[in-house]
């Protein structure tokens, strides 16, 4: 495997970065901008439909040649190679990471252990079509010979949150089935759900990699019981699907082989929406749409294999992300979206950043003595704007934000769309600039502000400004640059793990509590008891006498 495990702050490149930080930490990004007139075209990375403004950054040329010097010291373009060629790059799982290759082309060939996976992955993306086309024309009906009408989706994390965020995202292209999304094991969410539902027209997808997940069979479980109040053991095959590469266990649940949609265990879960994982983006949004999706992300993986890191997005936005992260400490970064369709974009990026990067041992089993993945928080603007802006503007802290914003309003509503743009564009301006003593003096004085008053407010209206953010501007949200957006951040992801040199794609940290869980929950029900802690006990004691 040809991917470096140094330790970054041992190279060269990174102690010139510490010594460059000193130098620069103080600059202003505004006299940064008076003294280059070129900066923001310096800074600004044109892209089919992307444009991606990064000059308003605590950065000059030298710090940009410093993180790429960075990039190619810890070989980056040797460990993206691996990365797109089915290398085991996965190393504690001895496990391929290739959701690209279920966007490749389908004349392509991308080999896991010498094997081409392209045929296969050409022939689940066959029976999506094919079982797409099926439900959605209505020629494929439920027991009582009633067309479907409900998707529900089935599954968490992974297999949750990929699929809603897309199919909320973009509801503007969806069909006439309406889709739904069970995930918590908090048993109200399941039956709220079904409280809607009718069994008569009701599509079950199973979304489970392993399928031992116990929220998901607990679930699922749920739903089939359910749904034999109203139709017997023999409709399931006409009412159930999954999702899974554990066919075994699958076929034991009582859904029938035919209707299993592959996957592989070279697919992580929080890149799987690429995958058969995704069926429920293609039974709601249609198989042309789905196929968009994945051709954007495929356009992203050629940009990111190809381009030159100094006009390579998710390369460039992955070094600024570690310039903050690793030399200003900052601890969180934002992610704000001006588009209401992209509402949940946030906790799906959660996953994949933090899932991933979220690691505090180095591919070589030592501990790290450096900061490693980020916290990535966000919300729709305009609305956050009135909720968390004001710590961005005047906290502590220093939190870069990337804000995504789309040129064309999809119903035409320009009036809005051109105050929503407005907002976005002000809202990078006013944390460049901030708002200085001289110019609220100013204004106060020709609002007749009388002199005492001035004197009390004025250190409360200061804003610093000097705060960094990325303006990535699209063209117009369609499942094409959706996917490509999707794509830019899974390499963004891949990046940072190279540089941070710790292993992306296992997840051992969320494993404890799922084993914990379990022995609580038998403790629960069984009388069992188990020592734990004194806290742990009266809680537990706490919630039986309640019970
Ligand atoms: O929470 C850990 C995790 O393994 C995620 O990585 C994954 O997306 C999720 O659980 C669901 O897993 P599965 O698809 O196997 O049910």
């Amino acid at each position: 495997m040809n991917i470096s495990s140094r330790n970054p702050t041992q190279t060269k490149s990174w102690k010139a970065l510490e010594q460059h930080f000193n130098a620069i930490k103080e600059v202003e990004m505004s006299a940064l901008f008076s003294k280059d007139l070129d900066r923001a075209q310096t800074f600004t990375i044109k892209w089919e439909d992307f444009y991606v403004d990064y000059s308003k950054n605590r950065i000059t040329e030298e710090t940009m040649q410093l993180l790429l010097n960075l990039a190619d010291e810890l070989k980056l373009k040797e460990a993206i190679s691996s990365y797109f060629s089915g290398e085991p790059i996965n190393h504690t799982e001895k496990r391929a990471v290739l959701h690209t290759a279920l966007r490749a082309n389908a004349t392509d060939t991308v080999c896991v252990k010498d094997k081409n996976v392209i045929p296969e992955i050409n022939e689940v993306k066959e029976k999506i079509k094919n079982f797409t086309h099926c439900i959605v024309s209505g020629n494929q009906k439920g027991f009582s010979g009633k067309a479907f009408t409900d998707i529900v989706n089935i599954g968490v994390g992974g297999s949750d949150l990929g699929p809603a965020m897309v199919v909320d995202s973009l509801r503007f292209y969806k069909n006439h089935l309406k889709a739904h999304f069970i995930s918590n094991i908090d048993g109200d969410h399941i039956s709220e759900t079904l409280a809607q539902l009718n069994p008569e027209t009701t599509l079950f997808v199973i979304v489970s990699k392993t399928f031992t997940t116990q929220e998901t069979l607990a679930n699922a479980n749920t739903v089939k019981e359910w749904f034999l109040k109203a139709g017997s053991q023999k409709d399931i095959e006409k009412h159930f699907v999954a999702v899974s590469s554990n066919i075994k266990k699958v076929t034991s649940f009582g859904i029938h082989e035919d209707n299993i949609f592959a996957m592989w265990n070279w697919v992580g879960g929080r890149f799987s929406l690429w995958s058969a994982v995704g069926l429920t983006i293609s039974l709601s949004l249609g198989f042309s749409n789905f196929e968009s999706l994945l051709k954007g992300a495929n356009k992203m993986d050629t940009h990111f294999k190809t381009e030159d890191f100094k006009t390579n997005i998710p390369v460039v936005l992955a070094l600024l992300s570690v310039w903050y992260n690793n030399f200003f400490k900052s601890e969180t970064e934002a992610v704000i979206a001006y588009s209401q369709y992209l509402n949940k974009l946030t906790s799906y990026l959660q996953q994949g950043i933090m899932e991933s990067n979220g690691k505090s041992v180095d591919r070589n089993g030592l501990p790290v003595d450096y900061q490693t993945g980020t916290i990535v928080w966000g919300e729709p603007g305009t609305n956050s704007q009135h909720a968390f802006f004001q710590l961005i503007h005047q906290g502590t802290k220093l939190i870069p934000v990337d804000f995504i914003g789309f040129a064309e309003s999809l119903f035409g509503n320009q009036a809005h769309h051109d105050k929503l743009i407005s907002n976005y564009v002000a809202q990078t301006e006013a944390l460049l600039h901030g708002k200085k003593r001289e110019d609220i003096i100013n204004d106060l004085i020709s609002n007749k502000v009388p002199q005492d008053t001035i004197d009390r407010i004025l250190p409360f209206k200061v804003f610093k400004g000097n705060k960094p953010t990325n303006s990535i501007f699209i063209n117009k949200l369609t499942p094409e640059s959706l996917g490509e957006l999707l794509a830019m951040y899974e390499h963004k992801i891949f990046v940072q793990g190279i540089i941070w040199n710790i292993y992306s794609y296992d997840q051992y940290g969320v494993e404890l509590g799922k084993q914990l869980a379990n022995t609580i929950l038998s403790e629960i029900n069984e009388e069992k008891t188990s020592v734990h802690d004194a806290s742990t006990h009266n809680l537990l004691a706490h919630y039986k006498s309640l019970k």
